[in-house]
């Protein structure tokens, strides 16, 4: 679905989740939402506020996943993803504090494992994602699945990307302080989800949305994987859009 801009297209994107929330509300079942950082999906968390303050839309039957955390990263350092969450969305809204779930960056290397092992089985234990919100990198990353993963993918401890890196170094004030490592939801429980949205602003993104859409399935393009799922929409404003 192409917009004119990132503004349209974010309301448009608010309105299905508020509807899914909404909906699952009515069927007194939870909503299972698997939530991304990264500048795009900011509109849309901005819209789901103003819902919840002027339509009195209301998250208390949210349960969120986070797709991914540096790491290592403690919760509430600026640049953590918990902080990025708290601030754009769960402390504007109505969510249960015992309801959102992040990787943790605090936990010891020899923990991990079990860690991402356990987050998977939270989802599961949740009913299972009911709908997945991905931004993507300038490299096809979707969480932090970098170029090179495979289309079945766990939950897991990745190495950053060098392009990835250099993308955010800006904001931790230079390269050398960006984290080499992260955790991330896998591609294999990422395509788990029953309907999943992708955005993508701006022209900086049109060659890495053309190969995802319109390229081969390759793991040089992880987001091209998206394609094999049975439900997914890109949701692009007109500069993302322009290579198709
Ligand atoms: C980070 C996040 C990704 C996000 C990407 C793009 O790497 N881990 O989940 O999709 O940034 O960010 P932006 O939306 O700012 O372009």
């Amino acid at each position: 679905h192409i917009y004119a801009d990132a503004k349209d297209a974010s309301e448009a994107v608010a309105q299905e989740i508020a509807a899914l929330i909404r909906q699952k509300q009515a069927e007194g079942k939870p909503c299972v939402l698997g939530l991304a950082t990264g500048s795009s999906p900011k509109t849309v968390y901005a819209k789901l506020i103003r819902m919840h303050r002027e339509e009195g839309l209301s998250f208390q039957n949210v349960i969120s996943f986070n797709l991914d955390e540096y790491y290592p990263m403690e919760p509430d350092s600026i640049h953590s993803y918990h902080r990025f969450m708290k601030e754009q969305l769960f402390d504007h809204v109505d969510i249960r504090p015992e309801n959102y779930f992040l990787p943790d960056g605090t936990i010891s290397v020899e923990q991990i494992q079990e860690f991402c092992r356990e987050y998977e089985r939270k989802i599961q234990e949740a009913g299972g994602l009911d709908f997945q919100l991905l931004g993507i990198g300038g490299n096809g990353h979707v969480g932090f699945n970098e170029p090179g993963t495979l289309i079945n993918a766990r939950t897991r401890l990745i190495t950053l990307d060098h392009s990835t890196r250099a993308a955010t170094a800006m904001e931790f004030g230079g390269l050398a302080q960006v984290p080499r490592k992260a955790i991330t939801l896998g591609v294999a429980p990422i395509l788990n989800a029953r309907r999943i949205v992708l955005l993508a602003w701006g022209e900086r993104k049109a060659p890495v949305i053309r190969g995802a859409v319109e390229g081969p399935v390759t793991e040089h393009n992880p987001a091209s994987y998206l394609q094999a799922h049975p439900n997914v929409t890109f949701v692009l404003d007109e500069r993302a859009a322009s290579e198709l």
